[in-house]
């Protein structure tokens, strides 16, 4: 049993070894495949049922979520540009690398969104900008990295996202991101209204998005059953 335990820990060790890695550069689909084989593989193990899951707020989107975003107006995805160290932009057709952000769960609906340099999205310092969406902060520890995702009820990839200053982003235009929005529409023409893209084979399904996703209080009572 001990031995059994041990070399479960090492698999969970080594799946967060191979999302580390796979963070680094631009995504990378084979490294991501290696990890998703092995996190399945485990999950079928008792000591970590799969209904563990089930409780869990936003349950698709748990700590290392790798997710995309369209906006609906202009039909172009959230990018940082350069992969990170600059600003957000909206200007691309297709999806890669520089345009997904891995979800670091703070709660069930607040988020830091690490872009590909390993960077996080904030918003540009008062003075150069203020309300101007960046990608170039080096950590995600104060307040100034975290954003809200606000799922439409009757679709819930339909999103919006708060910025830290109480204000929604929006794409008004390819090349402008800022967070400055405070209506509330969820029509397409809604520059503020973005389609998430979660890619489900990059999630990471293993003990601490358990305890992460059911939080400080809940998640005791789970993990002793
Ligand atoms: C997107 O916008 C940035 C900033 O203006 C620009 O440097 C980049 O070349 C643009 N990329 C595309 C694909 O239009
Ligand atoms: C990284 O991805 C971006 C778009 O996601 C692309 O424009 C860029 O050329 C890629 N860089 C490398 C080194 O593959
Ligand atoms: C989630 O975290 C945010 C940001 O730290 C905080 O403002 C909010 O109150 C938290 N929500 C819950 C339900 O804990």
């Amino acid at each position: 049993m001990n031995n059994r335990f041990f070399f479960l820990s090492l698999v969970v060790a080594l799946c967060h070894y191979v999302a580390v890695a796979e963070e680094s550069g631009n995504s990378s689909s084979s490294l991501t495949l290696r990890a998703v084989n092995l996190g399945n593989w485990l999950l079928i193990e008792g000591w970590m049922k799969p209904s563990l899951f089930d409780g869990i707020p936003n349950k698709d989107l748990l700590d290392g979520t790798q997710v995309q975003f369209m906006s609906t107006k202009l039909q172009t995805y959230l990018s940082a540009e350069h992969g990170g160290g600059s600003i957000v932009v909206a200007n691309r057709t297709t999806a890669r690398g520089w345009e997904t952000f891995r979800l670091w769960r703070v709660n069930e609906t607040f988020f830091n969104f690490r872009v590909a340099n390993k960077q996080f999205m904030g918003l540009e310092s008062e003075g150069e900008g203020g309300n101007n969406v960046v990608a170039n902060s080096d950590s995600a520890s104060s307040s100034m990295e975290t954003f809200q995702i606000v799922r439409n009820d009757g679709d819930p990839n339909r999103v919006r996202i708060r910025a830290p200053n109480g204000l929604f982003l929006q794409a008004t235009s390819e090349t402008k991101v800022s967070a400055d929005y405070e209506g509330s529409s969820w029509e397409d023409s809604d520059p503020s209204v973005f389609k998430m893209i979660i890619l489900t084979e990059s999630t990471i399904r293993g003990e601490y998005q358990i305890t992460n996703g059911y939080g400080p209080e809940k998640a005791p009572q789970i993990m002793r059953v």
